[in-house]
């Protein structure tokens, strides 16, 4: 392992195990490491730790305890939501989600397709916002769940999810918001927004991965997706990672208290960030809405030149950021998301997210707007596409343009139709 200083920019991906969470699950790997589930004491006093992290999990979301179940991360929250609407709901085979969801919903919306159900995948506005309009007419007599996330994890744009609440509620279907990237980030109330089924990630606020939670509102009918043993009020199988659990419980009570930061400090380092950036780099372009949007998150669209480019470059200055979800890293295919948004394939493999949180400073700050400028400069100074290339008097540059924007399309279309 490395010892050099690391900036991290990558909150939206991960975040560091806050130093009272590590504190507070140590002795769930040390001492208390009996099954929570035994009869006996050295067992049931786990259980009582375990509880008393429900409760604060709970608090979180302004939930009642017996409504929160712990799950394994954000993506089996999501699936087992899914999953439930559609085995409770027998005659329902439809499901409402959107183009841009992370790919724990995208991908399990293309599984259920190939097992004969019908997905919906909603397209979103050249912001990234979502047209509720079309939630509405989306909803059909066999639709199971709708299902959309709260806020977007490569964008940060906010999803007007109480009124889709409220519309899947006068149209009697359940609503479940994928709300992994907004503890912390956003209040977040069940009881005010009105949804049946909600997923958090605790890798996300400051605690391991590996553990996550879904919401399952009171008198919801639910169907486990993980079948086993009874744990969970018989909503999910198997052992309970018991430290984990604590942790996420010791992490939610810290969001609460930080979420004042991370909506003062925290946005104001961001905008101060994205705003020397667009201003101090031409044809540097914000991708997703300015207001509605998590406090944290930029995803910028540096023209003519490839976010692999400037990620390895960064990445050499100890500079941690990425170019999309950490899920889909190592695809050379451009974010599914800003495709959505109507971004050419050219301009959308350019793009970089920078996401902030608690741990940033001013200083981590400087020295990103100091190093990223001349990266951009000199990358663009090799980029036959850029205005600025040294040859670009010698070849017509509007035509080469076009040119590699079509080769690009037509490589994605050929792996698309492959895929097929
Ligand atoms: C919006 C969103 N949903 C779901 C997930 C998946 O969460 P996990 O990594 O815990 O499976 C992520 C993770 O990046 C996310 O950003």
């Amino acid at each position: 392992m490395s010892e050099r200083k690391v900036f991290y920019f990558d909150n939206n991906a991960t975040t560091r195990i806050a130093p009272e969470v590590v504190d507070a699950m140590v002795p769930f790997l040390r001492e208390f490491w009996g099954n929570p589930s035994s009869a006996y004491h050295f067992g049931s006093q786990v259980g009582k730790h375990l509880e008393a992290a429900r409760e604060k999990v709970a608090a979180l979301i302004n939930a009642d305890p017996k409504e929160v179940v712990f799950t394994s991360c954000g993506t089996e929250s999501n699936n087992s939501a899914i999953h439930s609407a559609l085995i409770t709901n027998p005659k329902k085979r439809h499901v409402v989600t959107t183009a841009v969801e992370h790919s724990a919903n995208i991908n399990f919306g293309e599984y259920l397709q190939k097992q004969g159900f019908e997905v919906t995948f909603l397209p979103v506005e050249p912001d990234g916002s979502l047209d509720i309009h079309l939630v509405e007419k989306s909803i059909r007599p066999d639709t199971a769940i709708v299902s959309v996330m709260y806020a977007n994890n490569e964008t940060g744009v906010i999803f007007p999810v109480e009124e889709i609440a409220a519309i899947c509620r006068s149209k009697g279907v359940l609503f479940h918001t994928d709300a992994v990237q907004t503890p912390g980030k956003v209040k977040l109330d069940v009881k005010n927004l009105g949804c049946d089924l909600l997923s958090l990630s605790a890798h996300k606020l400051h605690a391991p991965k590996g553990i996550g939670m879904l919401y399952v509102k009171k008198r919801t009918k639910y169907q486990p997706y993980v079948i086993g043993g009874h744990q969970e009020r018989g909503k999910r199988g198997g052992t309970e990672n018991v430290a984990n659990i604590v942790a996420f419980g010791r992490a939610a009570e810290l969001a609460m208290e930080k979420l004042e930061e991370e909506n003062t400090r925290v946005r104001a380092l961001r905008d101060r960030l994205e705003n020397t950036l667009l201003k101090t780099i031409p044809n540097t372009i914000r991708n997703g809405a300015k207001e509605a949007r998590l406090p944290n998150t930029t995803n910028l669209a540096f023209e003519y030149v490839e976010a692999e480019a400037i990620l390895l470059l960064l990445d050499g200055l100890g500079i941690c950021a990425s170019s999309g979800s950490a899920c889909t890293t190592g695809s050379l295919d451009p974010s599914h998301v800003l495709m959505a948004m109507g971004l050419s394939p050219m301009r959308a493999r350019g793009c970089v997210r920078f996401s902030l949180g608690v741990y940033n400073t001013d200083e981590e700050v400087d020295y990103l707007l100091k190093h990223l400028p001349p990266i951009i400069k000199r990358l663009r100074d090799i980029s036959p596409l850029n205005d600025d290339h040294r040859d670009n008097d010698k070849y017509d540059i509007d035509a080469a343009r076009i040119k590699h924007e079509q080769d690009l399309a037509e490589a994605l279309a050929e792996k698309d139709e492959k895929a097929a």
